[in-house]
């Protein structure tokens, strides 16, 4: 039988930027907390996020394969703008509109793509029940830092049960007929979807991926659908915030919605101050040592990003201001940590912010913009501003003071339906 693990021998907290990227390489640390089944209250059981070693291995070397530059270049050229002003035109469609729902409905449609979940795009009832699981799936995920973790576990295991019956089943069973037809050399190659169920069930039989339980492998897809999602709002979001703070907001709005490229480095500055998992926590494995310091088995390593995010050495005199365009060494992140590194570092990534700015400032045809930064150039373009009659709220659910649950705004431009 597993066990939660809830106290720990010893805590070591570590706040600087090269610190924190020596913990996240140390193969000794995990992000195993709870070794109990799924049946014995480990919600999170087997998916990618907190396995470790062999297995966690061959899961991203399967699943990174979804996100190749030319898999993101097809969804961020060909599918992403076409949804983005679709939806926008149905969304804002009211002088004032509170943006976190509208950047969730967002995000999700391109995360339930890559996750395998078949949504019909234009649907808003079937997207809203898609943002109604990565909510839920949220505060599994969170739940390390949740107030109230028994309510959340019973929410997620009857969440997990609807989301197989009405979501998953039935974009497995299309994937599994298309797959069984490839084998039978009925299809090609082109006809297979490019998503991470269909990745998951061409390698179930692999016994590396310990991928046998049909819950795993829900789990996992719900784990790319929450991941993809929640996150890319969060930081839409916390963007306008940080914009909606300076003194010259409205030149900066302008500037994102005529220019993609400054749109992307306002979106690489808000991960950097403002990251989804702002404190990342690591379980040891065994005895070992991060940065000079003894952490023994089962020792507890916080590693506040927040902190590592503002170290004055690489990111200029003023770490906490907002300056999308302060000068950083190419070699150096300009989200900082807020995509971990290591064996961990979000796979999504590039979908979310894209590639690194070019040193040279200018892109090419080749660069990736990222999903967020489309969508700040998007409601900029629509003449976003603060609402002076609406109160922003934030998610107090858990301890996390970068996400938002509500967050009013006015629109010059809006799409009226009448
Ligand atoms: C702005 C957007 C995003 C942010 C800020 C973000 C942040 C992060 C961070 C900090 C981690 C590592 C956590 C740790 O090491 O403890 C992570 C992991 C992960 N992210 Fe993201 N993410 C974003 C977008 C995405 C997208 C678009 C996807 C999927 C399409 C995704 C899927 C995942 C998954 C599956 C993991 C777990 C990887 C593993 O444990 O090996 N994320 N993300």
């Amino acid at each position: 039988m597993g066990e939660l693990l809830t106290e720990f021998p010893a805590t070591v907290v570590l706040d600087r930027y090269d610190e924190i990227r020596e913990a996240l390489f140390n193969p000794n640390l995990s992000r195993t907390f709870d070794s109990r089944s799924y049946a014995e209250g480990n919600i999170r059981d087997g998916v990618v996020s907190i396995s470790h070693g062999p297995v966690h291995r061959a899961r991203r070397r399967i699943e990174n394969t979804q996100f190749r530059p030319d898999v993101l270049r097809l969804y961020e050229r060909d599918l992403f703008p076409t949804v983005l002003d679709g939806l926008l035109d149905v969304l804002i469609d009211a002088p004032t509109v509170d943006i976190f729902p509208v950047a969730e409905l967002l995000s999700v449609v391109l995360a339930a793509r890559r996750a395998g979940i078949d949504v019909d795009d234009s649907d808003l009832d079937q997207l809203r029940e898609l943002v109604h699981y990565v909510d839920v799936f949220s505060q599994g995920s969170a739940i390390l830092d949740a107030k109230d973790p028994e309510a959340v576990r019973q929410m997620v295991y009857e969440g997990y049960d609807a989301f197989e019956r009405d979501w998953v089943r039935p974009s497995w069973d299309r994937r599994a007929d298309l797959i069984e037809r490839h084998r039978r050399g009925k299809i090609g190659d082109e006809d297979l979807p490019h998503d991470i169920l269909a990745v998951l069930l061409v390698h179930r039989d692999d016994p590396k991926l310990e991928l046998d339980d049909t819950g795993r492998v829900v789990r996992e897809v719900a784990t790319y659908l929450q991941g993809g999602t929640h996150t890319s709002a969060q930081t839409l979001v916390n963007a306008l915030d940080l914009i909606f703070d300076q003194p010259a907001a409205g030149e900066l709005v302008q500037r994102c919605a005529g220019d993609l490229l400054f749109s992307q480095r306002v979106i690489h500055e808000t991960l950097r101050l403002r990251p989804t998992t702002p404190r990342i926590r690591r379980r040891a494995e065994a005895d070992t040592v991060v940065a000079g310091r003894a952490v023994p088995r089962n020792g507890l390593v916080i590693l506040d990003a927040i902190a590592g995010n503002r170290d004055a050495g690489l990111f200029g005199p003023n770490p906490e201001s907002f300056d999308p365009e302060r000068s950083v060494d190419p070699s150096v992140a300009r989200w900082g940590l807020s995509f971990g590194a290591g064996a961990h570092q979000c796979p999504g990534r590039s979908v979310g912010g894209g590639f690194p700015i070019p040193a040279d400032g200018h892109a090419d045809e080749e660069h990736i913009y990222g999903l967020v930064a489309l969508e700040l150039r998007a409601v900029c373009a629509r003449g976003v501003q603060p609402d002076p009659a609406g109160q922003p709220e934030r998610d107090t659910r858990t301890e996390r003071f970068t996400r938002w649950a509500h967050y009013p705004v006015r629109f010059e431009r809006w799409h009226d339906p009448a």
